[in-house]
């Protein structure tokens, strides 16, 4: 097996261990603290990595002979020249204990293989996409948000953040706010693009759960959009287990069915994959 992508990759192998089978080596290029448990980071991408907007990867730290990998969303866009990704940070996890302490210039490992049920041609067509989200489940939305493809498809793009303080909310405000100003989609995200922000820890303006907020149709009244419905609205849910539960039932009640990449339908879910 040395096919021209396993030569590149070695090239920023980590001293003391092997890379593992089926491994690319990737420098990190940025670092980004927001709180004391979340961070982003970018990093290299290889030229033969190819994924589409939304999905997840395997990616983990050179610092084991077998090293622990972890499911993470790519947050940034299928087009963008390096990668992104967003991050808890807990004390005794296996994975994010060390990955917090990343900085420029240091290796991370990423599988070759992106897969992921949150892309856009799992879902039929339709007026409005929503994007329900809380804490890190943010992540593949920020991928899709700057995807040109989301707004040839969908009128209306309704991003939907859920976290416990304030302070937690930066990433996808920052984020949205440079999608309306990026030259690629800038045009189209200006007007169609839509951030919905609720805290349940801390106050601010709209407090409360997400789903709570949709099904009390708090949310749509902001947003002055009609509830979410079968023959207009697709969904795509990001969270923890509780919460994709939630919003699967909150979907199923509001008559839309469960889409899947050989399958499309009118909404999709993922587990944001945290520890
Ligand atoms: P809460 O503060 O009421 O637990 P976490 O950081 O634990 O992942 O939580 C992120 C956000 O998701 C918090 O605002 C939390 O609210 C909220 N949350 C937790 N469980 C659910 C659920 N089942 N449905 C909707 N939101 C939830």
């Amino acid at each position: 097996m040395t096919d021209l992508a396993d030569d590149l990759i070695l090239e920023g192998a980590p001293a003391g261990f092997g890379l593992p089978a089926g491994c690319h080596a990737l420098t990190v290029t940025e670092v980004q603290h927001y709180t004391d448990r979340l961070f982003r980071f970018r990093v290299t991408r290889p030229a033969s990595f190819r994924f589409r907007s939304g999905e997840f990867v395997m990616i983990g730290l050179p610092n084991a002979e077998r090293p622990v990998m972890r499911a993470y969303s790519i947050a940034s866009p299928a087009w963008d020249e390096t990668l992104e990704f967003y991050s808890i940070k807990v004390a005794e996890g296996p994975l994010t204990e060390h990955l917090q302490k990343i900085r420029v210039g240091d290796t991370v490992l990423m599988r070759k293989k992106a897969t992921g049920t949150l892309v856009l041609d799992a879902l039929k067509p339709g007026k409005r996409l929503w994007m329900l989200s809380t804490g890190t489940g943010i992540a593949p939305f920020a991928s899709l948000i700057r995807d040109p493809d989301t707004y040839e498809r969908f009128e209306q793009v309704i991003l939907c953040h859920g976290c416990r303080e304030v302070a937690e909310l930066a990433y996808g405000q920052e984020i949205v706010e440079a999608t309306k100003n990026d030259p690629l989609v800038g045009e189209y995200a200006a007007d169609r693009l839509h951030l919905y922000n609720a805290t349940t820890r801390e106050a601010y303006p709209v407090q409360g759960r997400i789903t709570d907020l949709i099904t009390s149709g708090a949310a749509s009244k902001a947003l002055n959009l009609p509830m979410i419905s079968p023959a207009d609205d697709r969904v795509m849910i990001c969270g923890s287990m509780a919460m994709l539960n939630d919003c699967r039932d909150i979907c199923l009640n509001s008559g839309l069915e469960e889409g899947a990449n050989n399958r499309p339908a009118e909404f999709v879910v993922e587990k944001a994959f945290v520890d």
